[in-house]
């Protein structure tokens, strides 16, 4: 699967209404992921995932805790494109694009490591599980990890918040599968 198959997609409603699809980004072989939601408005511009206010949020926590997640990480969202008015992707959509690419992903990148942000991912990946801000578990041979979307890193205040609340678990999360 290459990216511009996924730029070409017409599988749902969603991709008649976003500027393009938004394929993965950073290092697609690698067996550590993450994954938000959906991209936003300037994703959905610039073709590229957490390219935005979000994507510099996770950007900045992450190279504090020794991750620069454009070379040690394959990043992705729950579904390819921009959902009208950044409503949350629906079902059906989830399903269609977790059908179509995500699940491909998975099986071709094999991850061992991956950091679901926010719950829509969550809720999807993980259904009969309950995951709180910083939990872990290990299940099919992953080792999921989760915490809060970047989004709301930034409602919350920003640095100081995520300096306390996040950089802890992203250091866990870099120690883990730099060990590989
Ligand atoms: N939020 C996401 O979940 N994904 C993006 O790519 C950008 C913002």
């Amino acid at each position: 699967m290459n990216r511009n198959e996924i730029v070409e997609c017409e599988e749902c409603e969603l991709t008649e209404t976003c500027r393009m699809p938004v394929p993965y980004a950073g290092r697609n072989e690698l067996n550590v992921f993450i994954i938000g939601e959906a991209p936003g408005r300037e994703e959905d511009e610039k073709g590229k995932p957490f390219v935005g206010e979000s994507g510099k949020a996770l950007k900045k926590a992450a190279f504090k805790a020794g991750i620069d997640i454009w070379k040690d990480c394959h990043i992705t969202n729950m579904v390819k494109c921009r959902p009208p008015g950044n409503r949350t992707p629906e079902k059906g959509e989830l399903s269609a694009c977790f059908s179509k690419w995500l699940g491909r992903e998975f099986v071709e990148s094999n991850p061992k490591h991956a950091l679901l942000l926010g719950k829509t991912a969550a809720e999807t990946l993980l259904p009969f599980t309950s995951i709180g801000h910083g939990g872990k578990l290990k299940l099919k041979g992953i080792m999921w990890y989760f915490l809060y979307h970047p989004s709301y890193w930034l409602r919350r205040g920003g640095d100081v918040w995520v300096e306390d609340n996040v950089l802890p678990y992203l250091r866990e999360w870099g120690e883990a599968w730099k060990q590989r």
